[in-house]
């Protein structure tokens, strides 16, 4: 019995580190934030601290910026927004399928 139940700490072990290896992939490496034409932001060194940050720039250098900016949770309605949206749901002040456009 302590053989078993060795032998299930040991694989619960294993679980734990593959799936907390797994859970690390999933993540960006790190990077400076980039302004709107593609300087390095450094806040540490002052280097362009009061610039605002460029998503397409920063992000976009290893993500898909226009492919990104296409999705539901970036738009949130934005793309579909229109007076008429609610009226096939009768809901006439709903205005989108997102956050923007409703009450
Ligand atoms: C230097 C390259 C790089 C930059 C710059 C970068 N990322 Fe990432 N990002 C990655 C990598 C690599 C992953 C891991 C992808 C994977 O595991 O599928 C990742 C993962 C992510 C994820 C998680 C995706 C998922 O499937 O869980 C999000 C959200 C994300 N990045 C957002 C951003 C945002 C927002 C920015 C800009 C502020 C940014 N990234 C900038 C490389 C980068």
């Amino acid at each position: 019995m302590p053989r078993l139940a060795a032998l299930l700490l040991a694989g619960l072990g294993l679980l734990l580190l593959v799936t907390g290896a797994m859970a690390r992939e999933r993540a960006c490496i790190p990077f400076h934030l980039k302004t709107e034409d593609g300087k390095v932001i450094n806040p540490l060194t002052g280097e362009n601290a009061d610039q605002p940050y460029s998503p397409r720039q920063t992000c976009g250098a290893c993500h898909n910026y226009d492919e990104i900016t296409k999705g539901f949770h970036f738009q949130q309605g934005w793309d579909v927004i229109s007076d008429d949206f609610g009226q096939k749901l009768n809901k006439p002040w709903v205005l989108s399928d997102g956050m923007l456009g409703k009450f």
